[in-house]
């Protein structure tokens, strides 16, 4: 017991500097300061408007307000190279200051974009975004900050409408987006964090998906710590595809380790879990959803119907063939019922229905029955 309570008064007096310890410690996405950990340490990471969240499509709003989005400078890249840069969590490309985003209510300059992926293991993730519960491979990120209200980035990062992201959902097919070999091309050379490298600018708007009208629109947070609820959500409804050997490549050639580290780490599954939306409206700028859902309603309502009213016409004629035993002259509507029902059960009476009266008996049914629809 007093061993015990020794151990405890240690471990208390030992807590400041272990937390300090921590603190210098870079965080991570699992282990010691992983996921769960980070709002001890960024006390944003546990605020009430995280990113990323799994988006329910039938519970977002459609907004008509919601103008397309509009990337400015995107493909003018100019000469100057860009920057590629391992930061240990991840790969990130420095943005020029000309490009930019228009079609929200202030002008958003853009800073960098990097990418979230998996591991290709069992589990299937990678993304961090999710649509009703789906994940996605991998997801890039744009990101912006407004700088029509702050001077720069780290001005914008705290402040609520500071930052605009772009969320494009990546997965994979057979073929090998061309454009993303732009980025995953150079990774063999920042294997190693902090290393950085300067590659060929590029039209960073190829990366994006073709469809930029179509979009979810939520307030969150950056999806890694300090976690600052500051972001203006766009993701795009469109998914970006790249081929399973971009996927590969992105998974397997980054190291979270530096070059001396003697343990190498890969850098994979650098993607946050979906975090609560807590009451927090998601927009979409489309109705897709809804018009899909108004069809398929109507749709299975009339098939519904037909149903009953057929049914019904059966339940009706049933009963017609005693009547019909007592007065010959009736016969063909007795056939008429045997031959509705034949796929059901076969008779081998059907076979006498070949009377001239059937086909306008059939006629008059077929027209019967859609008056009543
Ligand atoms: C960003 O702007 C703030 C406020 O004007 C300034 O104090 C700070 O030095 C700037 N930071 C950078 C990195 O330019
Ligand atoms: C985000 O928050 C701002 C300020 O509270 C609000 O005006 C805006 O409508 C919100 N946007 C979304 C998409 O919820």
């Amino acid at each position: 017991m007093d061993f015990v309570v020794l151990l405890f008064i240690l471990l208390l007096r030992l807590g400041p500097q272990w937390t300090a310890a921590v603190e210098d410690m870079s965080w991570t996405y699992t282990g010691l300061v992983g996921q769960s950990q980070w709002s001890e340490h960024f006390p944003e990471c546990g605020g009430s408007s995280q990113s990323p969240v799994d988006i329910v499509t039938t519970q977002t709003k459609y907004d008509p307000g919601l103008s397309p989005l509009t990337p400015l400078g995107y493909s003018q890249h100019g000469n100057r190279p860009f920057s590629l840069y391992n930061n240990g969590h991840t790969a990130v490309i420095e943005l020029p200051d000309w490009m930019s985003l228009g079609g929200l209510p202030w002008l958003f300059s853009a800073v960098q974009m990097h990418l979230h992926w998996g591991s290709g293991g069992p589990n299937y993730g990678g993304s961090e975004h999710t649509i009703n519960g789906q994940s996605a491979e991998a997801e890039l990120h744009v990101v912006h900050y407004n700088s029509e209200l702050y001077p720069n980035m780290s001005a914008a990062m705290t402040q609520k409408d500071g930052l605009a992201v772009l969320g494009i959902l990546i997965v994979t097919g057979e073929e090998t987006n061309p454009a993303f070999n732009n980025i995953i091309n150079y990774l063999s050379r920042i294997r190693h964090a902090n290393q950085k490298v300067f590659i060929p600018a590029f039209d960073v708007q190829s990366l994006l998906p073709k469809d930029l009208d179509r979009y979810y629109r939520y307030n969150g947070s950056l999806t890694t710590p300090p976690c600052f609820q500051s972001v203006i959500w766009t993701l795009f409804h469109e998914r970006v595809q790249i081929s399973k050997a971009q996927l590969l490549k992105m998974e397997t050639i980054l190291y979270s380790s530096e070059a001396e580290d003697a343990d190498r780490m890969l850098l994979q599954d650098n993607y946050r879990a979906t975090q609560p939306l807590n009451h927090r409206a998601v927009f979409a700028s489309f109705t897709a959803g809804e018009v899909t859902a108004i069809v398929i309603g109507v749709m299975c309502g009339c098939v519904g119907l037909a149903v009953i009213v057929r049914f019904l016409l059966k339940t009706i004629r049933m009963k017609e063939p005693e009547k019909a035993k007592e007065k010959p002259q009736e016969m063909a509507l007795n056939c008429t019922s045997q031959a509705e029902t034949r796929d059901e059960r076969p008779s081998p009476q059907s076979h006498t229905c070949d009377t001239p009266g059937q086909d306008t008996l059939e006629d008059n049914n077929r027209t019967g029955k859609s008056n009543v629809v």
